[in-house]
């Protein structure tokens, strides 16, 4: 069996069915595949994935400032394509509002919630956002660890926010995207993401 490889990418509209796959494995069926096929169209939303592929033998895209790189797999299963992390973020003025992160249960725990996380934030951070926000489950403590490590903080709660179970979310905030020595912030980062993915 060939190599098996996992690649950040954007997500295309070859992908839809594979992504409203993903988001019922993880997130229990959160956006319909229209709802996917309209964030792709928006020039306000990044979406983000993580995909599992054979090496195509393609040319590596050009690198560009914080590109992650490819991950070899080692224990390799299967061979099949398959979407495995979904992170979004919509730019709405000055903020980026991450609607979306979550990975495939059976990838969990290897680093890669975190590589997508700081993906968002180069992102935010290329259109000239000045800060990040999201709501998370106050029981949700794996991702409150994670928005935690990369500088979030406590704004607020919002009651009964979640409809399945009518828990309250959290809102969290991480400033200064804008400010002159967020480069260096994210170059640290990048270096411990990618000491994590080896
Ligand atoms: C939250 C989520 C995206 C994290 O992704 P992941 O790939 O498992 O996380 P990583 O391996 O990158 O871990 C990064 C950090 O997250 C935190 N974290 C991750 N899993 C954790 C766990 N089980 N317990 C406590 N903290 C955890 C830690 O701070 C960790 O950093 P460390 O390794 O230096 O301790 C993933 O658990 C997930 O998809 N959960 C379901 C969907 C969801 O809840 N999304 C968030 C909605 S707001």
């Amino acid at each position: 069996m060939g190599k098996q490889y996992l690649k950040l990418q954007l997500l295309t509209v070859d992908q839809l069915s594979a992504v409203v796959e993903l988001d019922q494995r993880c997130l229990g069926g959160l956006w319909t595949k229209d709802g996917y096929q309209r964030e792709i169209e928006s020039p306000n939303s990044d979406l983000i994935i993580w995909k599992r592929e054979g090496k195509t033998g393609d040319q590596e895209p050009k690198k560009e400032e914080f590109q992650l790189p490819q991950i070899e797999l080692t224990d390799v299963e299967s061979s099949s394509d398959q979407l495995i992390g979904i992170g979004c973020l919509w730019a709405i003025l000055e903020e980026a509002h991450i609607t979306i992160l979550a990975i495939d249960p059976e990838y969990q725990g290897k680093g890669l919630g975190q590589a997508l996380l700081f993906q968002l934030l180069v992102s935010a951070w290329k259109r000239k956002l000045e800060r990040a926000t999201l709501e998370v489950k106050v029981s949700n403590q794996p991702a409150i660890n994670l928005y935690k490590k990369f500088g979030f903080k406590e704004a607020g709660c919002r009651k009964g926010y979640y409809q399945d179970t009518g828990e309250d979310a959290l809102i969290l905030w991480r400033g200064d995207l804008h400010h002159p020595h967020f480069p260096n912030t994210l170059h640290h980062w990048y270096q411990e993401i990618c000491l994590k993915l080896n």
